[in-house]
């Protein structure tokens, strides 16, 4: 269970940038509930929508749609240039689990490529090669693949071998795996944001575009993290690459349980392909709910204000964090960088930020970042207690949250380090 973490705290509210546990110790947060709350926890704009919609007398009707999840469709379609049309979720996995079952039905191939160290969800496709440890997966391989190195017991080998692990960063093995099987999608975070912050070098996401192109695999983008968190156009508008599908979730609707599947209207449209052997079943009794729907159309509304105000000032706040981390390990012997996307950052203990997960592995302290992870939550400050898991900062953080966050952090560096 991805939440049992140690200190085992309980938490009882949480409100803007602060979370509090059940002996009433405040925390400012930037675990972030695994990264939706880009406003903050239970912002105001976003509450007051969802009580109003249940007010008005929304409910489930379980048939045909709703102007809510109308609105809410025409509103991404209008600021997402990849989704020329969307179907709704209630999380991320459920959605890449859709994206993937779709691309097999389009190309009526069964293979897929996933990333050694991305995370795409729980289901038996994905649920593989996230932090595995070197000695279990060996020395870096390029061009090649890894095997199937699962997190979840379960899941059928027989299925195992139709997933094929590569580094991210790494083209020549897309290509070794394309030449020897016949892929239906690469799925990949743009940003592998599941360890830390590890970057797509120049050229990387361009080249994913260009073998999907050859090889006719279809190009999927994970956004669930970096989708709205870095912009309303997610990511593959920052580095101008059209993925064939993408799945946005989290930060969507600001902690409220939505995910969304969207992409080339000629291959969404095989959910209601005229055809039934060729229709790709999209079901579930909760999808496009009134309550996570309101949420998802006031958090981007919210977004769209007083032009961009949210995405300027987490950005401003991440580069006063970054800045202000670089500043600190400037005045100490400690091999350390700090990895940065927006309002999105990792400090590695490494001499170098990471390309892929065998360079992270292979280099970072894990052990110090574990020990400043579980100092900083004794101190006030909520890092999630894994090594190399991201934090986020928020909306509703202040810049004085940042300094009290920077001045822990420089006196548990310093009575470690010297
Ligand atoms: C990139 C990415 N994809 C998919 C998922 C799965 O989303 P969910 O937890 O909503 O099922 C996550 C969750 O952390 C994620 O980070």
């Amino acid at each position: 269970m991805n939440r049992a973490v140690q200190p085992e705290l309980a938490f009882t509210k949480g409100q803007g940038a602060y979370i509090w546990d059940a002996d009433g110790n405040r925390y400012i947060d930037y675990h972030a509930a695994f990264a939706p709350h880009l406003l903050g926890h239970n912002d105001p704009y976003v509450t007051d929508a969802v009580i109003a919609v249940l007010r008005k007398g929304a409910s489930l009707y379980g048939s045909g749609t709703t102007e809510l999840e109308g609105h809410l469709a025409e509103l991404i379609c209008q600021h997402v240039p990849a989704a020329e049309s969307v179907q709704f979720l209630n999380s991320g996995s459920e959605a890449t689990c859709q994206a993937l079952r779709l691309a097999r039905a389009v190309t009526g191939r069964d293979h897929i490529i996933v990333m050694q160290g991305g995370y795409n969800g729980w289901h038996n496709d994905v649920s593989c090669n996230l932090m595995t440890p070197l000695e279990i997966i060996g020395p870096r391989i390029s061009p090649g693949e890894y095997p199937y190195i699962s997190i979840s017991a379960g899941v059928p080998r027989e299925h195992q071998q139709l997933v094929h692990p590569i580094n991210f960063n790494d083209l020549q093995s897309v290509e070794y795996v394309c030449q020897n099987h016949s892929i239906a999608a690469l799925i990949t975070e743009p940003v592998l944001q599941n360890v830390g912050i590890i970057e797509p070098e120049a050229g990387y996401l361009e080249g994913l575009r260009e073998l999907a192109d050859r090889y006719g695999f279809i190009l999927i983008f994970d956004e669930v993290k970096t989708g709205f968190r870095h912009g309303i156009g997610g990511y593959a508008t920052i580095a101008g690459v059209r993925p064939d599908l993408v799945v946005y979730g989290k930060a969507i609707a600001n902690g409220y349980p939505l995910a969304v599947l969207g992409g080339r209207k000629e291959l969404m449209d095989w959910f209601v392909h005229s055809e039934p052997s060729k229709r790709v079943l999209l079901a579930g009794t909760y999808n496009a709910h009134p309550v996570p729907t309101a949420a998802a159309i006031a958090t981007i509304e919210r977004l769209l204000m007083n032009g961009g105000e949210v995405y300027c000032h987490v950005k401003l706040l991440g580069q006063k964090m970054q800045e202000g981390l670089e500043r600190i390990l400037g005045g100490l012997s400690l091999k350390a960088v700090v990895a940065r996307q927006s309002s999105a950052f990792c400090l590695y203990f490494m001499d170098h930020c990471p390309k892929d997960w065998h360079d992270l592995a292979a280099c970072h302290d894990f052990g110090r970042d574990q020990q400043l992870r579980l100092a900083l939550i004794g101190r006030g400050v909520y890092f999630f207690p894994t090594a190399t898991k991201q934090c986020s900062i928020s909306f509703a953080h202040t810049e004085d949250d940042i300094d009290f966050t920077l001045e822990q952090i420089q006196n548990l560096l310093k009575e470690t380090v010297e």
